[in-house]
């Protein structure tokens, strides 16, 4: 059964790890990363962006693709289906088909704008046990077509949405989706610090885990990171594994052209990928 996101980030929080947010994008993605959770015993979220949720025919669909797994693989670790930037309508969208978690992303607008519409997903969220992410900042790169620039957040911004009762605060701190570009400044632990500070227990949320060195993770950890999210990272390696099956010519031996021998490389790069994730973000054996 899904589960909200709250319970096992206050867990992180509070034991200094965190919990990594896997996009979906299709079947093969889904159970890829449902599988290493459940063998490494860690706790997992399921990001789902609006334009996955298209391209996998709908919220309904993922729901019932994601449930059906959860039961007939036997997945007994936590597992939190969530909204990833989602707009005020995706929201509610998600809560109906029986999403288990949402991001309201009201970073686009002016921040009382983004205050009323939170403070009333809170309402609708707290209702029904869904968790409820928001974000402050808007977080650079590209995303379904959106552009941010990898902005740092106002801290007093953070806390007032963060004193509205949300379950988790994505802020950015010179964070960006996608791969870095080489003069990248890193991560503004400045910034992550004074915005711990005035949100106290607040799972923080880190975008764009793609491509962040490793003693960046663990220093964002220690300063009140407890949910990471990859996206890119995943899809790097499934075209990689894919291009070299291909190249290799192992289409056109015997049945390689069988789409469960063609994405079967790619599928084991996910998994491999995602279980490197979990032992740098500290979750595996905390389900
Ligand atoms: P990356 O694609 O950079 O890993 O970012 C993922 C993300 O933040 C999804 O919200």
């Amino acid at each position: 059964m899904l589960v909200s996101a709250k319970e096992m980030l206050d867990k992180a929080k509070a034991g200094h790890y965190a919990v990594g947010q896997f996009n979906i994008n299709n079947l093969e993605w889904t159970k890829a990363i449902l599988l290493t959770a459940q063998e490494n015993n860690s706790p997992v979220i399921l990001g789902v962006s609006e334009g996955a949720g298209k391209y996998m025919a709908g919220y309904k669909t993922v729901v019932g693709m994601v449930n059906g797994m959860l039961e007939e693989l036997n997945i007994t670790v936590p597992v939190a289906l969530h909204l990833d930037h989602g707009g005020y309508d995706a929201c509610y969208k998600c809560i109906e088909a029986g999403f288990s978690s949402v991001m309201f992303d009201g970073s686009k607008y002016p921040i009382e704008e983004n205050v009323a519409k939170t403070k009333e997903l809170v309402k609708v969220c707290a209702e029904k046990g869904l968790s409820l992410e928001a974000e402050v900042g808007a977080i650079g790169g590209e995303e379904d077509g959106v552009i941010g620039m990898g902005e740092c957040a106002d801290p007093k911004e953070c806390k007032a949405i963060a004193d509205l009762g949300v379950d988790m605060l994505a802020a950015g701190i010179g964070n960006i989706h996608g791969k870095y570009p080489e003069n990248w400044a890193g991560l503004s632990f400045e910034t992550l610090d004074a915005i711990q500070q005035l949100t106290g227990a607040m799972p923080l949320v880190l975008h764009g885990g793609t491509g962040i060195p490793d003693d960046m993770i663990k220093k964002a950890i220690s300063l009140g990171v407890a949910k990471i999210n990859v996206n890119t990272e995943c899809q790097l390696v499934f075209a990689e594994a894919t291009r070299k099956y291909i190249e290799e010519g192992k289409d056109e031996i015997g049945k390689g052209y069988d789409p469960r021998k063609l994405l079967a490389p790619g599928f084991d790069a996910i998994k491999a990928k995602v279980k490197e994730k979990m032992e740098i973000f500290g979750s595996i054996d905390k389900a």
